[in-house]
């Protein structure tokens, strides 16, 4: 059995949404507030997190190689996310702490699947495959128009490889992220992303602190 081990003490959360929600954003604050009430926590992202995980990131988001096949792109993400996972969220969750990732497999359904158009049941596979039971204990899904996050997007910093897709691919990312949550409410919480940081904030520490004093993770 090469599984990864179920046996988790600490909690998994992810941030997941389209281009410019503002995930990466809410980290610091999010991790700030989790800490404050007594938290030991690791933040990380996805595809990266780990030196080997980021070198696989560096070939997925560089304009150097616009036509990567699907298949190709799907396999990278899962490499990455074998490494990341066996190397630095099992670790750290086994050790009680809790890992706070920037995006995570959703977004594998959302982009790959949905945008792409890889059948989803590739990406189960996949996912049993690199994962076995791991799954998130919570996923917050910043929504929002996605001609807003592009604009806001394109304000921070040159296009990667995915940002120069055209609106219909991120249209289709953001429906298949609205219907994986929908299908999955005990896990995902859908937040406004459309409102100042500040609003946005306070609905994320709302929804962790459903986790807390709840006991341990499975
Ligand atoms: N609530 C908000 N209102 C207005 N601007 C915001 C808000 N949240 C983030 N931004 C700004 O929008 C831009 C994109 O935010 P951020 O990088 O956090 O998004 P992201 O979801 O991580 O995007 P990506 O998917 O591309 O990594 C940044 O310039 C950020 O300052
Ligand atoms: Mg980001």
């Amino acid at each position: 059995m090469n599984q990864p081990s179920p046996k988790r003490r600490g909690r998994f959360i992810t941030l997941e949404g389209g281009e410019g929600a503002g995930k990466s954003t809410q980290v610091e604050g999010l991790k700030r507030f989790l800490e404050d009430q007594g938290i030991a926590l690791v933040t990380t992202r996805e595809p990266g997190g780990t030196p080997v995980a980021e070198a696989i990131r560096g070939l997925l988001l560089s304009r150097d190689h616009p036509a990567m096949h699907p298949d190709t792109e799907l396999l990278l993400m899962f490499a990455a996310r074998a490494e990341h996972l066996r190397t630095l969220i099992l670790p750290a969750l086994e050790a009680g702490r809790w890992v706070l990732c920037d995006r995570f497999t959703d977004a594998t359904y959302a982009y790959q699947g949905g945008g792409r158009g890889v059948d989803p049941a590739r990406i189960a596979a996949l996912e049993v495959w690199v994962q076995g039971p791991v799954r998130p204990d919570l996923t917050l899904l910043l929504d929002m128009d996605v001609k807003t996050g592009l604009a806001r997007a394109r304000g921070r910093s040159e296009a990667d490889r995915f940002e120069q897709e055209a609106v219909e691919f991120f249209e289709r990312v953001r429906e298949a992220y609205l219907e994986r949550a929908r299908s999955e409410p005990a896990r995902y919480r859908i937040i406004d992303a459309s409102r100042s940081v500040e609003a946005v904030a306070g609905d994320l520490q709302q929804a962790v602190s459903s986790l807390m004093g709840t006991g341990q993770g499975t």
